[in-house]
């Protein structure tokens, strides 16, 4: 899509001033994806999520708030309100983040209200639940277990695999986040769900399934640090702006997979970068302590 005429695309980094005000500027609507996203990763380098998902929201927000943008969406995500064993999570609910990424979405999004409640810049967040689909790094679940089967290598499931998420296909996700900014109310939080519950081995089993593979290819592993067991959401308040999911997660999951077998060129120099920078690192032996970035 580059060579769009209606498209600027300029690369930086959201914490970097210069180039957020230079990004900014003559803009309406500013929707902020930048983040750190990784549950894994934030567990062996929780400075990297500071710096770019704490201080570059607010190097973002202060910009904004200059050049008077109309409306700023701020992309956080479910893991704020912590894990939710029964029942689902409204936007009322308190924050109680568990985990080093969680934690600065959450603290992103303090961030993100006080310049509402202080400055009036007409801001708005919505909190997504699980998102799969092409172009997903191959780090995250779903993308990892397909490429893994698809180079021969088995579906490492963290602990039982009962911990359950709900999962929302991109194009779904990307709709909702335009009905946020197209019908939002500044100053509140909008839910994204799926109400598409599975626990991971489920997953795992599907794409078991879905490829023809040998069951025997999903192995258990260790579990993940301060592992959440459960995401839930209540996306009603969504669905009152006239929104709603589309896609089925086995169709969802079936065009993935297609995706990602036609596209090894896209993901094998991501995945093995990621390998080798830290999937294969133990969470407990950090090799350089927390430092401030
Ligand atoms: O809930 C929304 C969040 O979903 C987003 O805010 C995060 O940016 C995104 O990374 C995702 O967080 P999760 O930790 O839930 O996603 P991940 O794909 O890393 O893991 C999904 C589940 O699968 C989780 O219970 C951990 C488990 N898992 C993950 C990996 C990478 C495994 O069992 N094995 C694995 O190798």
């Amino acid at each position: 899509i580059l060579d769009q005429p209606r498209l600027h695309f300029l690369q930086g980094d959201i914490a970097d001033s210069a180039a957020v005000a230079e990004a900014i500027a003559g803009c309406q609507a500013v929707v902020n994806f930048a983040a750190e996203t990784h549950v894994d990763r934030s567990l062996l380098e929780p400075a990297a999520f500071v710096q770019t998902n704490v201080w570059g929201t607010m190097v973002l927000l202060e910009h904004a708030l200059r050049a008077g943008v109309q409306s700023l969406l701020h992309v956080s995500t479910d893991e704020v309100y912590g894990e939710i064993l029964i029942g689902r999570a409204r936007e009322t609910d308190p924050l109680h983040p568990r985990n080093p990424y969680a934690a600065s979405k959450a603290a992103a999004e303090h961030f993100v209200f006080s310049y509402w409640t202080s400055y009036r810049l007409p801001v708005l967040v919505t909190r997504g639940c699980n998102t799969y689909g092409p172009y997903q790094h191959p780090e995250k679940f779903i993308p990892l277990a397909i490429t893994n089967l698809l180079t021969g290598e088995p579906i490492p499931v963290y602990g039982d695999g009962f911990q359950e998420r709900d999962w929302l296909y991109v194009e779904d996700h990307c709709r909702a986040i335009w009905t946020v900014l197209v019908h939002g109310k500044p100053g509140q939080a909008y839910n994204i769900g799926a109400s598409q519950h599975r626990p991971n081995i489920a997953v795992a089993r599907s794409i078991v399934h879905l490829l023809g593979a040998d069951p025997a290819s999903i192995v258990h592993v260790s579990d993940r640090p301060g592992h959440d067991r459960r995401y839930a959401v209540d996306w009603s308040k969504l669905a009152a702006l006239g929104w709603a999911p589309r896609t089925p997660f086995e169709d969802g999951l079936a065009r993935t997979i297609a995706w990602y077998r036609s596209r090894p060129d896209w993901w094998t120099a991501r995945r093995d970068a990621a390998f080798a920078a830290y999937y294969a690192r133990n969470y407990r032996d950090r090799e350089t302590p927390v430092t401030q970035p």
